[in-house]
């Protein structure tokens, strides 16, 4: 049993390995240490509570920010995290203490907004209308809490859009997921992945991400993808895009990645070839129907920790990894890198946003910020001296 001490220690050690071999952050930090762009304020931060996400709020509490966080799932929460951030003065709210973590953050009163999914911010304009009129500014950074976003009229504040810039979709949504995913499948099953067959439901930047890096392992991807356009991208990427009956009868793993709520159930699973894996790499937890798939189950084996058997009742045995939560950030596997890129992007917008005044409604990140910090990107890969040969 991992002690709380440990886990703190656990996390910290993860902290100072990630910022030695890609001290983006840090670079960031250094300059914010000196210009102190958030004096004064109060930054309210809902994300995955990873030690990614602790390295953000260390260079943001550098840089002035009071930071009061949540944790956007408590399957993607880390409680080495949670206990290393309040170890160093951060309020943290888990809902560990059943009370409402939104609430909680709500009653610092809050200057600026960080949100994954739109949780936070559907919170503050529902919940507490009355503080709405003291936020300076909002970020969101997924594609869940942008289609969000566009549901609600007249916000009166603005929302940079993080997600929708050059950077997030290029490098995190297609190769951080990418690679994330397929070693956390690795990870949890120990299944060597060249030659087996997959497909990957949904073909936006996610599940293009997620279906090359299935071919580089050697694994045979196929998409089903409900968009005319998409599909036809992925067979122009050379993918076969069956329909979901049709793969799941022949696919050893099926890997949602749309956005979209139980869009694979007990139903669709009937006649799924046995022992199906399902893994979810989407926003939400419900976009792989666990419920419905529990339902219909008479039998269920807790093989190991995030991975549960099911044998569908006088239907196949299928498997699901993470609890059908997004299973890259559960694992909190592959490189930080592309995580901590659009942390970059994502620090420097809240300065601009503390800086600048700016109007309502949804604002793309403007290129000057994603020039700004693919430079330090380059600058913290140290390209040039890769480039030159050894130093
Ligand atoms: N796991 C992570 O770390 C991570 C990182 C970034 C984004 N995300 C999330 O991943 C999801 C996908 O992101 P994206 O940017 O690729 O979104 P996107 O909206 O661009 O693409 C989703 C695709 O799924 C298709 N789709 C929707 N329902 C479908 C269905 N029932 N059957 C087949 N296809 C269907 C849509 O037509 C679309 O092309 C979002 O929820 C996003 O928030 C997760």
């Amino acid at each position: 049993m991992v002690q709380p001490e440990d886990r703190l220690a656990i996390a910290s050690q993860d902290i100072g390995r990630i910022n030695a071999f890609y001290p983006i952050l840090p670079r960031l930090g250094n300059r914010w240490a000196a210009s102190r762009p958030w004096e004064g304020r109060t930054l309210a931060l809902n994300l995955h509570l990873t030690t990614l996400t602790a390295c953000l709020v260390r260079e943001l509490t550098i840089g002035g920010a009071t930071c009061v966080v949540c944790g956007a799932n408590p399957a993607t929460t880390d409680p080495g995290t949670v206990e290393l951030l309040r170890s160093e003065g951060v309020d943290v709210y888990t809902g560990g203490d059943l009370e409402d973590p939104h609430l909680q953050v709500l009653a610092h009163e809050p200057d600026l907004f960080v949100d994954v999914g739109f949780g936070l911010l559907g919170s503050l304009l529902d919940r507490r209308p009355a503080i709405v009129g003291k936020v300076r500014g909002a970020v969101e950074i997924t594609r869940s809490g942008i289609t969000a976003l566009r549901g609600r009229r007249n916000v009166p504040f603005a929302v940079v859009n993080i997600n929708d810039g050059r950077l997030k979709d290029a490098v995190e949504n297609r190769h951080g997921v990418g690679e994330a995913l397929w070693q956390a499948v690795s990870r949890l099953t120990g299944m060597h992945l060249a030659g087996r067959r997959v497909a990957i439901l949904g073909y936006g930047p996610v599940g293009r991400g997620i279906a090359m890096y299935a071919r580089n392992a050697g694994m045979s991807a196929e998409v089903v993808e409900s968009d005319p356009v998409r599909r036809l991208f992925a067979h122009y990427d050379g993918f076969p895009t069956p329909t979901l009956e049709d793969a799941v009868r022949r696919v050893g793993v099926l890997v949602t990645a749309t956005g979209g709520h139980q869009v694979v159930g007990a139903a669709a699973l009937a006649k799924a070839r046995d022992g199906l894996v399902l893994v979810n790499a989407g926003h939400g937890g419900d976009e792989v129907d666990v419920a419905s798939i529990k339902r219909s189950a008479d039998r269920v084996d807790h093989v190991a920790d995030h991975v549960v058997r099911y044998r569908l009742e006088g239907g196949p045995q299928v498997v699901v990894l993470g609890g059908g939560h997004p299973l890259n950030i559960v694992m909190n596997s592959g490189s930080p890198e592309p995580v901590l890129l659009h942390y970059a992007v994502l620090g420097l917008t809240l300065e601009l946003l503390a800086r600048e005044p700016h109007p309502p409604g949804e604002k793309l990140v403007p290129d000057a910020v994603e020039q700004e910090a693919a430079r330090v990107a380059l600058d913290a890969l140290n390209v040039a001296r890769v480039h030159d040969g050894p130093a």
